[in-house]
């Protein structure tokens, strides 16, 4: 009895400023914001993974802006439908949905082949696209799922691209790592998870991947007005958990503590646009501010190693 009394009194007292004080929590795990009013007209961007998620509020964004926006999409329909909704936003009918499944290094051969034919500038590019926890599989070349898509797809991409966005200067590209970067480690003993296979591992292997490549890309391209910075976008409710339930369920159940894919995509566009980062290259980001790389994601050897792997495994010379 004493006990009801307790908590009925309790919730009489904090309830309305519990009331009050919701708002302020929303906006504190929102995040930050980005507040450059940057224009872009003229400028062409290109985003992977755009159909859906913080690539398709990023590519929004940068469509409200004026860039001739390229969605790169696996999921044509899905992509069309994306692309039509931001042109009847926007007004601008500059938002034009392409074919590209990184999981395939034909489908990105033959994206990037058509691209350089069609556009003659590409000012922003944002490799965005990305998988988690997906049950072991491998791409069209053999690659381990992650490492294919959200690693060596970007990477093989980058460099199909990289002549355009160097005549294309000033030019930046965006590579959306994650948090799980921190407990990442590149197994060059089993980079494809034939001997131990831990589908989280293999998301942080990844992600720390993408900041390797960013950190030794960017130390490549000094002098040449084309920079690179990566970034976490923050824990966002999108259709990244798909492949597993259980997180699937997490996310929704604390879905009020996470972004939205608006607030997602902040970080993102800021780095994209932000007049203050205009020479700022090889950094990693959060919340629109420069954030912790693990000690791992610093390691320029390993980073260098990565990327004569990543050239072996692809068949490329990039050096
Ligand atoms: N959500 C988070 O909490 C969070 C946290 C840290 C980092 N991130 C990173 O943020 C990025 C965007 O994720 P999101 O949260 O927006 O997830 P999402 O809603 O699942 O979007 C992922 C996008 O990647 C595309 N994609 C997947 N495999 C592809 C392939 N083989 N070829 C081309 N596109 C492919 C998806 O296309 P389909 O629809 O056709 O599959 C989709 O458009 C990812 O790199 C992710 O690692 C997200």
């Amino acid at each position: 009895m004493m006990l009801l009394i307790l908590g009925t009194l309790l919730g009489i007292i904090f309830g309305p400023a519990l009331f009050i004080l919701v708002p302020y929590i929303r906006n504190y795990f929102a995040g930050a914001v980005c507040k450059s009013k940057a224009k872009l007209n003229g400028k062409v961007v290109l985003i992977t993974g755009a159909n859906t998620g913080i690539g398709k509020e990023t590519a929004r964004d940068l469509a409200k802006r004026g860039a001739r926006v390229i969605l790169a999409c696996r999921d044509t329909a899905k992509g069309e439908v994306a692309a039509c909704e931001i042109r009847a936003e926007t007004g601008n009918q500059q938002v034009i949905m392409k074919k590209l499944d990184l999981a395939d290094t034909k489908s990105i051969r033959q994206f990037a082949e058509n691209f350089l034919a069609e556009e003659k500038e590409l000012h922003i590019l944002i490799n965005n696209a990305g998988v988690m926890l997906y049950p072991y599989a491998k791409t069209a070349d053999g690659f381990e799922m992650h490492l294919g898509v959200n690693h060596l797809g970007h990477f093989l991409l980058t460099f199909l691209l990289l002549e355009r966005l160097k005549q294309s200067a000033p030019a930046r590209i965006v590579n959306v790592s994650s948090l799980a970067h921190l407990v990442g480690r590149i197994r060059f003993h089993d980079l494809q998870g034939e001997k131990f296979y831990q589908r989280g591992l293999a998301y942080c292997q990844s992600k720390v991947a993408n900041v390797h490549f960013t950190r030794e890309l960017a130390r490549r391209l000094q002098g040449t007005g084309v920079t690179v910075n990566a970034l976490h976008p923050g824990t966002v409710q999108s259709e990244l958990t798909r492949y597993s339930s259980v997180v699937s369920l997490l996310w929704k159940m604390f879905s009020f503590f996470l972004k939205t894919p608006q607030e997602g995509a902040q970080t993102s566009i800021y780095c994209a646009v932000a007049e203050e980062l205009e020479s700022v290259t090889g950094q990693y980001f959060s919340d629109c501010q420069p954030a912790y790389v693990s000690a791992h994601g610093r390691d320029d050897e390993t980073a260098k190693k990565l990327w004569k792997v990543s050239c072996e495994l692809l068949g490329i010379q990039w050096e």
